[in-house]
């Protein structure tokens, strides 16, 4: 394989398991931000979110030289032979992408280009971060406005969209072992260029330790700029619309007393559905697919096109969130003066993001209905509790329940699954409500506990 001399702007979530993941398979990579004191502290070996595996993994790229951390956006335009753009792209107040760090960045690139004068080989400045399609040729004309501005427009790169379906909590995982990747491009040169980069994951040719099992060459989708820009936002529209569509049956499973795990299994077994992303519950939540489906909506409205099912798809979840509080209703009557114990507060397992949880918006409601709310989460309590007034923090599952009159499973986690729910029973009051809202204990169990179990589209 070649050796990369590769810069990767932006050093949140996918910036920097980007950049740790292609400095493993070899190449040098810098990751550049304009934050002092993250860059400060990701040389320190200090990782600015929470993800399995990534701080083993800066550690050592950083080691074996192959990885180092810098705020010179310009100093890396021109050294790198391919630049990653991986800034955050915001929901703005009607949904739409708000792409002013891109710019802000595509303009830098511009100048600096423009400033270093001549180049072997043009740059090849790769989009990750999501955004609206038809952005990379805006991102096109922002590189050579910014170049224009520091004296000198002809300058020579070519723009390549290289969207990420990195999942949190499983993203350095998802990057080597990837179902695809996606690139798309205008011009030939520079989807090869980005084969040859990839290639060590494309062929599965690096250090197997991680995953030592033998995998297959993983599929390389080429395609044009606006096409590889709209294959992520229908991947999340699709997913999260699948997650929706098994929501709406089992809320149909519980008026006709049926049961959607066993629903899910058995269509999940056709191979055209597939089993995954079926679980029924509260719904979709963290920092794409509310997003990413607000753009998709977005972008559609604006060629005048009601996007329908999409719409439909975000109506059932913002449902689902309020189906908890019905069937708190339902058992407990009043919610004033009641204690009620939120139980992991992450959007997801196995992550310390907050964005879009279901848990807030659950914990808003219920402390304006007039009920004490405590939540419990193995990383986030504390932050979700400053987040969100009226949600105390408990630091152990059971400190939450104790007293509670109810509690709601909102996220999974191990710990909640294997929840004793004898020792919960002991420690709550009357009527000792378990809501399940991730399906993820089992019925029986609770029951045998003391518990009285509730979950979603189960008889
Ligand atoms: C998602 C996509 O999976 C990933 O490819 C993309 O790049 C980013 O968005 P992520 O946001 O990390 O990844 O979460 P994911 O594991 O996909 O879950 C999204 C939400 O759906 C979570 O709130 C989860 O609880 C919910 N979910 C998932 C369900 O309610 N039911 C399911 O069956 C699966």
């Amino acid at each position: 394989m070649r050796e990369f001399e590769i810069a990767v702007v932006g050093s949140g979530y996918v910036g920097l398991v980007t950049g740790a993941c292609l400095a493993y398979i070899g190449h040098r990579v810098t990751c550049v931000d304009k934050d002092e004191r993250r860059v400060a502290e990701l040389r320190e070996g200090r990782m600015p979110i929470y993800e399995p595996g990534l701080e083993e993994m800066v550690g050592r790229g950083v080691s074996a030289g192959q990885l180092r951390f810098t705020t010179d956006l310009p100093g890396c335009v021109r050294e790198a032979e391919v630049v990653f753009v991986a800034v955050d792209t915001p929901p703005g107040e009607d949904g739409s992408a708000d792409l002013s760090n891109v710019a802000a960045v595509a303009r830098s690139i511009g100048r600096a280009l423009s400033e270093a004068g001549g180049r072997k080989r043009p740059l090849i400045v790769v989009n990750k971060s999501t955004v609206p399609v038809g952005s990379g040729d805006y991102v096109s004309m922002l590189i050579r406005e910014g170049a224009e501005e520091a004296g000198n427009g002809s300058v020579d790169f070519r723009v390549v969209s290289n969207p990420e379906f990195l999942r949190e909590g499983s993203a350095v995982y998802d990057s080597l072992f990837p179902d695809r990747i996606v690139l798309g491009a205008e011009s030939r040169d520079a989807l090869d260029t980005m084969r040859e980069l990839y290639e060590p994951i494309i062929e599965q040719s690096f250090p197997a330790e991680m995953d030592p099992r033998p995998k297959a060459a993983v599929p390389f989708v080429t395609t044009d700029l606006a096409s590889a820009e709209m294959i992520k936002y229908a991947a999340n529209a699709f997913l999260a619309t699948k997650i929706s569509f098994i929501n709406e049956i089992a809320n149909i499973c519980e008026l006709v007393g049926a049961d959607v795990s066993s629903v899910a299994y058995g269509i999940g077994l056709d191979g055209r559905i597939g089993p995954r992303f079926l679980s029924a519950g509260i719904g979709w939540g963290g920092s794409c697919f509310p997003k990413d489906v607000a753009a998709l909506r977005s972008i559609a409205r604006e060629y005048d096109y009601e996007p329908a099912l999409l719409d439909a798809a975000v109506c059932v979840n913002e449902r689902q969130r309020k189906q908890v509080i019905s069937k708190l209703q339902r058992d407990l009557h009043t919610l004033k003066g009641k204690r009620i114990a939120l139980l992991g507060l992450t959007f997801k397992p196995n992550t310390d993001d907050l964005r879009e949880a279901p848990s807030l918006e659950i914990a808003h409601t219920l402390s304006s209905l007039g009920a004490r709310v405590v939540g419990y989460d193995p990383v986030a309590a504390k932050e979700a509790a400053r987040r969100q007034p009226g949600l105390k923090a408990a630091f152990d599952p059971y400190e939450a329940l104790r007293g509670a009159h109810a509690a709601v499973v909102v996220t999974e986690w191990e710990e909640i699954r294997s929840l004793d729910a004898a020792r919960a029973a002991s420690l709550m009051e009357e009527p000792r409500l378990l809501v399940d809202g991730r399906n993820a204990l089992d019925p029986e169990r609770c029951r045998k506990g003391g518990l009285l179990y509730r979950g979603f589209g189960r008889a």
